[in-house]
């Protein structure tokens, strides 16, 4: 099996790279998740590949909620690559660019009964808070990390 890569993604400039996001995001997520609008402006992705495979997605938004934050938005791993630690780099990964291009922090939210993203985020050194306001339902837990 070979490594997983990671690359940026450029949707909205790159037409295959848009149509690969919206083909894992088919995949991955639930069929009435709403589709992100890949090609609006403060967007950052990534694909993950595995040999040529797509497997994996992820990405974060800035200006969402809090101007000094930026919002993860989104991670889709598809099946047969689950279980593998991915969504923990897809963490640390966008962690990584937030921090080089000098935000303060990290937010997101994520569905109550979503194990497995709580449990990523707890091991990425994320606590839980009740914002301000609430940027989506009132059952989602809101996540962040202070850098
Ligand atoms: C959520 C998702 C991205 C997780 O991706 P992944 O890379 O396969 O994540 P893992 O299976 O490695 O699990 C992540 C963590 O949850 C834990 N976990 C796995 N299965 C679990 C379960 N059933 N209950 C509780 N925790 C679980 C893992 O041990 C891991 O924690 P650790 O790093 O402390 O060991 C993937 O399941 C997915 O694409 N789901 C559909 C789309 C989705 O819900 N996206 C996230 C919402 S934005």
């Amino acid at each position: 099996m070979s490594a997983h890569r990671f690359t940026r993604a450029d949707p909205q400039h790159d037409e295959e790279d848009r149509d690969l996001l919206r083909d894992l995001h088919k995949l991955t997520f639930w069929e009435t998740a709403p589709m992100p609008d890949f090609e609006e402006p403060g967007g950052y992705w990534w694909l993950v590949h595995c040999g040529r495979e797509p497997v994996a997605f992820c990405g974060m938004r800035e200006g969402y909620t809090y101007p000094t934050h930026v919002y993860l938005y989104r991670a889709g791993v598809v099946h047969s690559h689950q279980g593998r630690g991915l969504q923990r780099r897809m963490v640390r990964t966008r962690e990584a660019l937030a921090r080089k291009l000098g935000f303060r922090g990290l937010v997101t939210d994520t569905s109550y009964d979503n194990y497995r993203s709580s449990n990523t985020l707890i091991r990425c050194g994320f606590r839980l808070f009740i914002p301000r306001v609430r940027w989506s339902f009132d059952t989602q837990l809101y996540w962040h990390k202070e850098f």
